[in-house]
């Protein structure tokens, strides 16, 4: 959107505002040892079910997602020492690790924040969890917080 600002009668400002990229938090990430612990406490504190599994072997994850309205919490945990999660587990004990972003346009939403200042660790979008397409940026650059970008 372009914003046009007459400021007077001979100085004319054109401000951009880019558009709007999220459309609902998709998950909260929490990095846990043992997955099946997680999953019993999450059952006996909320009465929550696990709504979707899965190994993504290439990320070294295990995942158990509980859905929450349209969006979900992801307990996850490592398939083998050597995994980003394994060595944030190993770094920094469990909790939460990263905050997925819902958005329509994974490759549109990656080139504006990285046009904000942002710093990616996916240059460009590639296969997440449940069929969706993801790229995650850097904390650094993005006030302390790992963002994962998600296109259902
Ligand atoms: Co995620």
């Amino acid at each position: 959107m372009t914003q046009v600002v007459e400021t007077s009668r001979s100085v004319v400002v054109v401000v951009t505002i880019p558009p709007m990229q999220l459309t609902e938090i998709d998950h909260i990430a929490i990095a846990v040892n043992d997955l099946e612990a997680a999953i019993a406490y999450y059952g006996e504190a909320f009465g929550a079910e696990v709504h979707h599994r899965e190994v993504v072997e290439s990320d070294g994850v295990d995942e158990a997602l509980i859905k929450v309205a349209d969006s979900y919490i992801q307990l996850t945990a490592a398939t083998r020492p050597d995994s980003p999660i394994a060595k944030y587990l190993e770094k920094r004990g469990e909790g939460l690790h990263h905050v997925g972003y819902r958005v329509d346009d994974c490759a549109a939403a990656l080139a504006q924040m990285v046009e904000a200042g942002a710093t990616p660790i996916d240059q460009s979008p590639r296969p997440g969890s449940r069929g969706t397409t993801v790229a995650f940026v850097h904390p650094k650059g993005s006030f302390g917080t790992l963002i994962e970008l998600v296109q259902v």
